[in-house]
């Protein structure tokens, strides 16, 4: 008698499903093509946030909600083919925070890791573990994981900035924390400047050993960064895809600033128009300086200073530029790498 059974008709397999459905059991078949596939195929879309409709929506909301109220005013980036998930890619949120003169947005910590990047106005701070940095366009600044967070605006302008967060990474692995101290605002413990001086010339305090897997250094000028592309863009070609592209490091370990989120900047020429390109690291952008364009999924964003936009995991992508352009981006880079997963390609 052969060992090979015969398989059941469509009933009998149905019948068999019903069984061990109600003990939490699935045959694995049934599904197997939908999670095992060929290449990426997010259900993320690219799509572009204009600052000439978020600036005056973001200002209209601070005539409904104050800072402390909401204890961060945030309008999130959804993308549209994650609506309902809070979040811009699969694995990363952003949104725009926005700090009215006189307030504050209170003191808290949690695991999820975030960074800031500065869009608009200037006067505003972020304390992080007892040292406040005063906030101007184009800074990328840190809050690392589980550590203590405020922001206050004691300036004269309305400022606000891009905030990148690590939620869908760490709701993963169902490890999130929060902690609200009693006191909104942090006592400033530090001298400001205190861990650039230390961190933010390519140089180590000689005893210097790191604690956590993220930057001593929570504070990346403008200025300097961009200082540093002018610089390569001097010294070298153009990479066709990218134009200049540099990442911020950890100064202490070559790494990346924050242990999920990868994050980087790079300067287009004027008339660039750039090689396709894709790779598994969704990724969101915000434009600093110039105008241009974004392709992506057959879909033609034009884009300005301020704007935000998004590259799919996998999906080409291809930047152009009317003007000299500066362009800051995030991504889940290191994540992926750590995990021998990431990969890229450029179109010939
Ligand atoms: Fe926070």
């Amino acid at each position: 008698m052969s060992a090979v059974l015969k398989p059941a008709n469509q009933g009998e397999r149905k019948a068999f499903y019903d069984k061990i459905d109600v003990h939490n059991v699935s045959p694995l078949w049934e599904v197997l093509h939908g999670i095992i596939i060929k290449e990426p195929n997010s259900a993320a879309m690219p799509y572009l946030w204009s600052w000439a409709r978020m600036r005056p929506w973001l200002l209209e909301s601070a005539g409904l909600i104050t800072a402390e109220e909401a204890e961060r005013r945030v309008l999130v980036l959804e993308n549209p083919g994650l609506r309902g998930k809070t979040r811009i890619t699969n694995s990363l949120y952003a949104g725009l925070q926005l700090i009215m003169p006189g307030e504050v947005a209170p003191a808290h910590r949690h695991s999820q890791s975030a960074l800031r990047f500065v869009v608009d106005g200037r006067g505003a701070y972020t304390a992080v573990d007892g040292e406040r940095v005063f906030m101007e366009p184009g800074d990328f600044i840190i809050t690392p994981s589980w550590t203590f967070h405020d922001h206050g605006n004691p300036g004269k302008e309305p400022v606000i900035w891009l905030d990148g967060l690590d939620v869908a990474i760490v709701e993963l692995f169902d490890a999130q924390f929060l902690e609200r101290p009693e006191a909104k605002s942090q006592k400033t413990t530090r001298t400001q400047g205190g861990s650039f001086a230390s961190f933010g010339n390519t140089m180590l305090p000689v005893n210097y050993k790191p604690s956590s897997h993220t930057s001593p250094l929570f504070w990346y000028p403008y200025d300097r960064s961009r200082a540093a592309l002018a610089g390569m863009s001097q010294s070298g070609p153009a990479h066709p895809a990218h134009g200049w592209k540099l990442q911020y490091i950890n100064p202490a370990t070559g790494g990346y600033p924050i242990p999920t989120i990868a994050t980087f900047l790079q300067m287009l020429p004027k008339g660039f128009r750039g090689r396709e390109y894709r790779s598994t690291d969704a990724t969101t952008f915000c434009v600093v300086e110039g105008r241009g364009s974004f392709r992506c999924g057959g879909q033609d964003f034009a884009f300005a200073p301020k704007d935000v936009f998004v590259a799919p995991s996998w999906r080409q992508y291809r930047l152009d530029a009317d003007e000299e352009c500066v362009i800051f981006s995030f991504s889940d880079r290191p994540v992926q790498q750590a995990l021998d997963l990431w990969r890229e390609q450029e179109s010939a």
